[in-house]
């Protein structure tokens, strides 16, 4: 990564600029040279999210908020200002660590995250590429100085992760072909210490893939799927993630229309690129649950030999769906990933796909669906988007509706009716989960943003990257029924 984030006990020689906390009340720190009125005559009134430059001083005050509330999604925002608001300097200092008594690593970390996830840019394609470089020291005291590190760490292993999925699901569609998606997740594996296999086509033939297979029928390029292990020695609990990895979503013979959204199709293997990135993390940040990836790569595409309407697929768990739709393919393939996932009998499922428009129309593109079997395992989901401000917003999987699936060849159709589509979608991926806990993310919606904001960066967000670290970080085996 291009910024280099270390701490220190006092600030450096080196400094271009240094960044005062300034809470929304309190005494304001001497060096500031000025009292709270003249920093509100000029707009600066310490609320999280502002800053204001003191001209001539090589100083700069950064709003912190109350104090007392100052926890580490503030810090993480107030991290991101901080990189917005010094992108001119090239090495920063900042006390942000020492605002509270709080935890010493987990606002270091925050404040990492913030800081290199609003630094991030998708350069590879732009002739003057111009990434950030550059420097932050966090000055600590010396008792909080180990936690401090190990926060540093953390979070840049964290902000690696996301800055991994953003560049994969950044990446135009003729770049990232299924083939070149998994060749990175072996790399990436390799790297960061995770076993990895890839299927092919063949091997999925074999397997009985029909959903994957099915999707793949009108491209000329080859699906794969790649399976990722994290098994550290004596791990409690064995959770299983399953991504939608489609490297570009033409809708297939239902062809989308050409919109912005369209555009944006790239993006539909966000799922998938998030998975990978957080098992990335696992190895450096100890996780002692053991967790497997599925990501379930293709594009869907329009040819004359796409599925049509009215063919059914036969998925791994031998159950069919009949088509009528091509566009809602997202669920074809992860009905194979999630076949394999329960066939591991593992301890839990979370899948995670940009699924549905429905679920994007119903939360908007800030939140994130979440929909599944077991409340204490959709709990635990819900723990980490808390943790890592990933939002999720509980939607339910209304069994009722399971009639609006019901086909009259197969199994089931892919689509529903035209109301509750993340549910029926939901419903659909509910078939292929046995009786493992199970949770779905339908992360349509937060999947990009149009322009900057906090620690997002315009173009893919890698919604669920830290997300899904976090909830393997803290997995506890779910108990009960549901
Ligand atoms: N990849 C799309 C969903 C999507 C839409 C993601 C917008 C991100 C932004 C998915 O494969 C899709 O096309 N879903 C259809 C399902 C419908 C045909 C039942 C949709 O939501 O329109
Ligand atoms: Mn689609
Ligand atoms: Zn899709």
């Amino acid at each position: 990564m291009a910024v280099k984030i270390v701490t220190s006990r006092s600030v450096p020689s080196t400094v271009d600029v240094v960044a005062v906390p300034v809470g929304a009340s309190g005494a304001i720190p001497r060096e500031v040279g000025l009292d709270r009125d003249a920093l509100k005559k000029h707009g600066f009134e310490g609320s999280v999210g502002s800053s204001l430059a003191i001209p001539g001083r090589d100083l700069l005050v950064i709003g912190v908020g109350e104090i007392r509330a100052f926890d580490a999604t503030a810090a993480r925002t107030v991290g991101a200002t901080l990189a917005r608001a010094t992108t001119r300097f090239e090495h920063v200092a900042t006390s942000l660590v020492d605002v509270t008594s709080r935890d010493a690593k987990a606002i270091a970390q925050a404040v990492t995250e913030g800081f290199s996830m609003a630094s991030y840019t998708y350069t590879r394609l732009k002739s003057t590429a111009k990434e950030r470089n550059g420097t932050l020291t966090l000055v600590t005291s010396t008792t909080r100085a180990k936690a401090a590190d190990a926060g540093v760490k953390a979070g840049l292993v964290m902000a690696g992760a996301v800055a991994l999925a953003r560049d994969l699901a950044n990446t135009p569609p003729a770049y990232l072909p299924a083939r070149v998606l998994a060749d990175r997740a072996v790399e990436v594996a390799k790297a960061s210490g995770l076993q990895v296999e890839v299927f092919d086509k063949d091997k999925l033939e074999v397997m009985g893939c029909g959903g994957l297979l099915g999707v793949n029928r009108g491209s000329v390029e080859p699906p794969r799927m790649v399976r990722l292990t994290h098994n550290p020695r004596g791990a409690v609990g064995h959770l299983v993630m399953v991504g939608k990895g489609i490297t570009y979503d033409s809708g297939g013979i239902s062809l989308k229309t050409s919109d912005a959204m369209h555009a944006n199709m790239k993006m539909d293997m966000t799922g998938a690129a998030s998975v990978l990135a957080a098992m990335s993390t696992l190895k450096a940040l100890g996780c002692r649950t053991k967790v497997t990836g599925y990501l379930m790569c293709t594009d869907n595409r329009p040819s004359g030999s796409s599925v049509a309407m009215g063919d059914v697929l036969t998925f791994r768990n031998g159950k069919t769906a009949e088509i009528h739709n091509t566009d809602a393919e997202g669920r074809l393939v992860l009905a194979d990933g999630l076949s394999l996932a329960v066939e591991q009998k593992p301890d839990a499922i979370v899948d995670i796909a940009t699924l549905t428009g429905a679920c994007m129309a119903a939360l908007g593109n800030r939140i994130a669906g979440v929909l599944g079997s077991h409340q204490g395992f959709v709990d635990q989901v819900k723990q980490a988007s808390a943790r890592t401000d990933e939002p999720v917003w509980q939607l339910p999987l209304e069994r009722g509706y399971r009639k609006l699936l019901d086909s009259n060849v197969a199994d089931m159709r892919n689509i529903g009716g035209p109301y509750g589509g993340a549910i029926t979608a939901a419903l659909f991926l509910n078939e292929f989960t046995g009786d493992v806990p199970w949770a779905h993310l339908d992360i349509a919606g937060p999947m990009n943003v149009d322009s900057d904001e906090g620690w997002l960066t315009r173009g893919a967000t890698g919604f669920g990257a830290r997300l899904l670290a976090t909830l393997a970080l803290d997995f506890k085996r779910p108990t009960g029924k549901r």
